[in-house]
């Protein structure tokens, strides 16, 4: 398996490591715009190799030839939020960045699955689509195991339990609009609904929600990148070992859930084949039209990126 990350900043160089140490990998590239970089974090994370017992080759380079033929390839590069900004802020400067390195990853690496990460993340799924030609089971990106383990922390701690007796779900854009399924949300198999009052559960959803802006908040000069890389390499993993595990992607819709031609967080399973099967969930009416209305605000960001992407080519 070669892997291949776009971007070693604090996203990009976590997934490296991460996935070095789990072993999801024979061979790790990291690329990087910047020259010295992603030379020196990936030799930094070779040399932690000996000392955990992995045996994985780790390589930092500026050029896309070294990532010829990778099975899957991981697109960090962007800029990341500034306490106030919305990841629709990063629209026009990302777009331009992950437009680029699509192109130049596809060039070389026609036939890999792709994990897109940079913000907008919908939207910047969509691009690569688009760019890449690829069919939709090879591009999926990165926002609801990541929207998921947020919902699923916020409720352990509320609750006093371990994160992993809980299982959630989290759809629609990974923006302020996304969709915790309440419904679908338990602790030991037990319903959420059964365990919390409806105002808890309200402030649990909406700390989700914002999720990504308390880390901004907090750290002030870039965004959350530990839970992010982590959600990345269960992806990766899930590919790589043929896992067939069902987790929320976000995938571009052909009819499912009433959805079409918009990139949107629905469960899917991840295999070797890449998405193997859309799940199409029950939803209420209420819950169907709030994953509605996320992915009209994901469709008026692609309308906003495909007007920038034109004007800059005319
Ligand atoms: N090609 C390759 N790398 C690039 C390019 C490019 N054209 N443009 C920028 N980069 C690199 C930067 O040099 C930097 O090393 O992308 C990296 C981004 O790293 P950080 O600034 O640390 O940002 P990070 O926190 O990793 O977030 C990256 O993921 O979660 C999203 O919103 C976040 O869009 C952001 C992205």
């Amino acid at each position: 398996m070669k892997l291949t990350i776009i971007g070693a900043g604090n996203v990009g160089a976590t997934t490296a490591h991460l996935a070095a140490l789990q072993g999801v990998a024979r061979e790790i590239v990291l690329l990087d715009i910047v020259e010295g970089i992603p030379q020196g974090k990936a030799l930094d994370i070779y040399e932690s190799l000996p000392i955990v017992g992995r045996d994985c080759r780790v390589i930092g380079t500026n050029s896309y030839q070294d990532t010829a033929n990778s099975d899957i390839v991981v697109i960090t590069a962007g800029v990341p939020r500034k306490p106030g900004m919305s990841r629709d802020d990063l629209l026009t400067t990302n777009a331009g960045i992950v437009k680029s390195c699509a192109e130049q990853a596809i060039a070389y690496s026609p036939h890999a699955f792709y994990i897109v990460v940079s913000n907008p993340l919908d939207v910047m799924t969509y691009l690569t689509l688009k760019i890449t030609g690829l069919p939709r089971t090879r591009v999926v990106g990165m926002a609801g195991v990541l929207d998921t383990a947020r919902f699923r922390t916020f409720i352990a701690m509320e609750l006093g339990v371990s994160v992993s007796d809980i299982s959630a779900m989290v759809l629609g854009g990974h923006g302020d609009s996304m969709v915790p399924l309440v419904r679908y949300t338990t602790v030991a198999g037990v319903p959420l609904a059964e365990l919390l009052p409806p105002e808890r559960i309200a402030a649990l959803v909406q700390r989700t929600r914002d999720g990504g802006a308390e880390i901004v908040a907090y750290l002030k000069t870039g965004s959350a990148y530990y839970a992010p890389a982590a959600a990345v390499v269960q992806m990766i993993a899930a590919v790589a070992d043929d896992r067939k595990q069902i987790l929320p992607c976000a995938v571009f819709l052909e009819g499912e859930y009433g959805l079409s031609d918009v990139v949107c967080g629905v469960p899917v399973k991840l295999g070797r084949s890449g998405v193997e099967e859309i799940f199409q969930l029950e939803l209420t009416e209420a819950e169907q039209e709030a994953l509605h209305r996320s992915a009209a605000d994901v469709r008026r960001t692609i309308a906003r990126m495909e007007e920038l992407l034109q004007q800059a080519a005319s």
